[in-house]
């Protein structure tokens, strides 16, 4: 079963008169493991396609499934539920509370969840590890360094049992060899059995990723599949 399966997706904005198609006629499956990025000028749909798989958002036409279960089905409680347990978010912007220590930011989801304080920091400080911040559970997020933020932000997307990560631009804010270093995490993650699915504007990002996925004017016009040599490279 594809962890991500789109099927003849569209979705439509309405301001006044005007409408616009920000996506129309989107197919595409993402399996487990897979790396999948979304490129396309600003306005093509990638963060409109990010909002209908994490359940921000509904389409009008078409199936949005994830884990073979058809979003469009369930009632916001659940899709609220699901961006708790199943879905993680990272963004452009670094979206920790700054006045939360990083272990309780990493945690908060679990919490939400209801998962009982203690063995949700105990996942957030396994979550924390597995990126690379070892022992720095009690820190808070302005002293540590953007491209830390960013993986902070990413140990919140995967804590517990969540391994489907949706990231809007998420080295937008980092420069070049930080954003490498955000892309090889994520690449190691998904080797590891996580799904990425990462919209982006530089094409050095996608050299990480299984797939390509190109968008235009909100349709799907190519997928294209990255040299190996980079996808090793990355996953190292
Ligand atoms: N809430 C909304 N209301 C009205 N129009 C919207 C809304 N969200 C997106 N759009 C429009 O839908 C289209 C696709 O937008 P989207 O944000 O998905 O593009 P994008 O590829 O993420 O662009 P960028 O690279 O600038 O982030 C654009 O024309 C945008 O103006
Ligand atoms: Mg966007």
């Amino acid at each position: 079963m594809p962890v991500v399966e789109l099927e003849g997706v569209a979705r439509t904005f309405t301001s006044g008169d005007a409408a616009v198609r920000a996506l129309h006629g989107i197919s595409l499956q993402v399996g487990r493991g897979e790396l999948v990025v979304l490129m396309g000028a600003s306005g093509s749909g990638k963060t409109t396609l990010l909002s209908l798989v994490g359940g921000l958002d509904r389409a009008d036409a078409g199936a949005v499934r994830v884990l073979g279960e058809d979003l469009g089905r369930l009632p916001e409680r659940q899709l609220a539920r699901r961006r708790l347990t199943t879905v993680g978010f990272v963004f452009q912007e670094l979206n920790l509370l700054p006045e939360l220590t990083l272990e309780e930011n990493v945690s908060l989801p679990l919490e939400g969840a209801g998962v009982p304080r203690a063995a949700a920091r105990t996942a957030a400080r396994q979550a924390l590890a597995e990126v690379g911040l070892d022992g720095t559970a009690r820190r808070y997020p302005d002293e540590i360094s953007g491209g830390q933020q960013q993986r902070v932000a990413i140990a919140r997307a995967v804590v517990g049992d969540r391994r489907l990560v949706l990231a809007d631009e998420p080295t937008g804010s980092l420069d070049s060899a930080t954003g490498a270093e955000i892309m090889m995490l994520l690449r190691r993650l998904c080797d590891a059995g996580a799904t990425v699915l990462l919209s982006t504007h530089n094409p050095a990002n996608a050299a990480f990723a299984d797939r390509i996925v190109h968008l235009k004017d909100g349709a799907l016009v190519r997928i294209e599949q990255p040299p190996a040599p980079a996808r090793r490279e990355g996953a190292q």
